[in-house]
């Protein structure tokens, strides 16, 4: 499959008709809400869980050196906690270019933090996309993430906004704390010189 993948997520759903649908962000898309919304809520599907398998060469990182970014993981019995937001579909226009490294927007069942559930879509990048890395010890993708850098901005920052996003919504993520803790000890060896 190719990494861009806008034009297939322009083919994949007729909007036609629909006013709003519910978009699940688990990973920048909680905290860089760069697009408009009529209403959000904190949320969390099932069956999936949070991964910093996805290289990114567009935003976090380039194409020589890319960077890591999140993705979920099929996992039975699992909870993905995260941002529901309910958006006019002519926001995709936009969100599709931002997502095009790799993401599909994919339909899922969301449950909203105080109750209740919707249907909805979620961008996910699945593990036959070109930008896929896969799974990597927490130490070495510290390490990748800390030398890595893009349009967007530096990869740590985007690690960093993550942690502080999911501990405002109490979602426990041992895999990105545990990478974030790691992170933390290679930004101190750097600057005390070790
Ligand atoms: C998301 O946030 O829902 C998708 C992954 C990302 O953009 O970081």
């Amino acid at each position: 499959m190719s990494a861009d993948t806008t034009e297939l997520n322009r083919q994949r759903y007729d909007f036609s008709g629909i006013e709003s649908i519910w978009l699940f962000g688990y990973g920048s898309l909680i905290y860089k809400v760069d697009f408009p919304f009529l209403e959000q809520r904190p949320a969390f599907i099932e069956g999936w869980t949070r991964r910093f398998w996805q290289g990114s060469h567009d935003h976090r990182g380039t194409p020589e050196a890319p960077g890591r970014v999140v993705t979920l993981i099929e996992q039975p019995g699992a909870v993905c906690k995260g941002m529901a937001f309910r958006v006019s579909p002519d926001v995709f226009e936009h969100l599709d270019v931002r997502e095009k490294n790799g993401y599909l927007r994919l339909d899922t069942t969301l449950t909203f933090g105080e109750g209740g559930q919707a249907k909805g879509l979620v961008y996910i990048a699945t593990e036959d996309n070109e930008a896929f890395l896969g799974h990597a010890p927490d130490a070495d993708i510290a390490r990748q993430i800390a030398s890595a850098s893009g349009p967007s901005g530096t990869n740590a920052e985007y690690l960093y906004r993550l942690a502080e996003s999911l501990r405002a919504l109490g979602a426990d993520c041992p895999h990105t704390f545990s990478i974030e803790s790691h992170l933390r000890c290679t930004a101190k060896k750097d600057i005390s010189g070790h």
